[in-house]
């Protein structure tokens, strides 16, 4: 991509398409200090106040720079890269590829903790393993009570929820969600009944005496790309059709309706919703129906199948992060009389990991 000049108008030139690059949105980008905030980079005057039809009263162009006049009197001079990154209009996260795993996957991405990792080069490799396996796992996280409130705030805020700002993983009498027993969990993703779903959760191991309760992770990204291609109808029933979610308890009903398998706006893989245990199909067409519940099954099945599941131990001081919108966990039953399993677990939301994430890139230059 180019910038190029002509009679006072600046033009980019993409692949042989050349196209004007309209005056205002180069007046909106005016730099300097009375126009730009130095700490912030937020702008010092409203644009919306301007006269709409501002035009270019003198430019000139050199390897770097591209400096403007406006006729409204007000002069600047831009980096043509700057100009050309926001051409590029994608975030830097969508440019971390996603690498797509089964049980076969014998490397955990564990990286091991210190008390300054939120501000070291290491836990940007962390987070962009995160970006391309759906989780990350922290070793010798301090088991002190609570601590993952610490965590999770200093990589960004902790979501609270229903539950609490963190809740607590462990079997206990009259439980209000099955997670609070030492049954077996199927995998699942944590949730879906809300609005928007919590995007990350983190589970922290403070104590882990039994033989059992072993932890478990899909790639929901693996498991519907497979299903697309094996089973295209049933991908695009599943697609399609909004399924609703819902959670009630003695003091809310949550309850939300979406796709099983969501996608984005150019038909890639987005979010995944798993529960079956809290889903509703719409009353339709039997023949639909039929469709339907084939396809749920066949993904069900596909979730527990042991191809697709990676099985783990957390170890006290182990702390996973997992994408809740790609990845479903699960656990294996365990036996509550031979010790204690106790977790800590909280949410986070995508805007926490990627704010991190620029952060740290902005810091050390990557
Ligand atoms: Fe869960």
């Amino acid at each position: 991509m180019k910038i190029k000049l002509s009679d006072n108008k600046v033009f980019f030139e993409n692949n042989g398409l050349k196209k004007e690059i309209h005056p205002f949105w180069l007046r909106e980008r005016v730099n300097g200090e009375n126009f730009v905030d130095k700490g912030t980079q937020q702008r010092l005057f409203d644009p919306t106040e301007l006269k709409g039809n501002i035009e270019i009263k003198n430019v000139s162009l050199s390897d770097r720079y591209l400096k403007v006049t406006f006729d409204d009197g007000v002069k600047t001079e831009l980096t043509i890269q700057s100009i050309l990154n926001e051409f590029s209009n994608i975030s830097d996260i969508k440019f971390i590829e996603k690498i797509k795993w089964d049980s076969s996957l014998n490397n955990l991405n564990s990286f091991e903790f210190n008390n300054n990792i939120f501000e070291e080069k290491i836990m940007y490799e962390a987070l962009i393993s995160f970006y391309k396996y759906g989780f990350v796992i922290f070793k010798n996280v301090p088991t002190e009570n609570n601590f993952i409130v610490n965590f999770a705030n200093s990589i960004g805020s902790i979501r609270r929820t229903n539950f609490g700002e963190f809740f607590n993983v462990k079997s206990k009498p009259n439980p209000n969600d099955l997670a609070y027993t030492s049954l077996s969990l199927a995998p699942h993703t944590d949730n879906p009944y809300r609005n928007p779903v919590p995007c990350i959760q983190i589970l922290h191991c403070i104590e882990n005496e039994v033989s059992g309760g072993n932890s478990t992770l899909v790639d929901g990204y693996t498991v519907t790309e497979k299903l697309k291609k094996d089973h295209p109808d049933y991908f695009k029933i599943l697609t399609e059709i909004k399924v609703r979610y819902q959670f009630i308890d003695q003091d809310v009903i949550l309850e939300d309706w979406s796709e099983m398998i969501k996608l984005d706006e150019n038909q890639n893989f987005k979010q995944v919703r798993f529960s079956p245990r809290l889903d509703f199909v719409p009353l339709m067409d039997k023949e639909k129906l039929d469709l339907y519940y084939d396809a749920r099954n066949k993904i069900s099945e596909l979730y527990n199948s042991e191809k697709y599941r990676l099985e783990f131990k957390l170890m006290p001081g182990d702390l996973l992060m997992m994408d809740n919108y790609r990845l479903l966990h699960g656990r294996t039953s365990y036996d509550a009389n031979e010790g204690n399993r106790f977790l800590q677990g909280c949410y986070i939301d995508y805007d926490s990991t990627e704010g991190k994430l620029k952060h740290l890139k902005r810091k050390f230059n990557i």
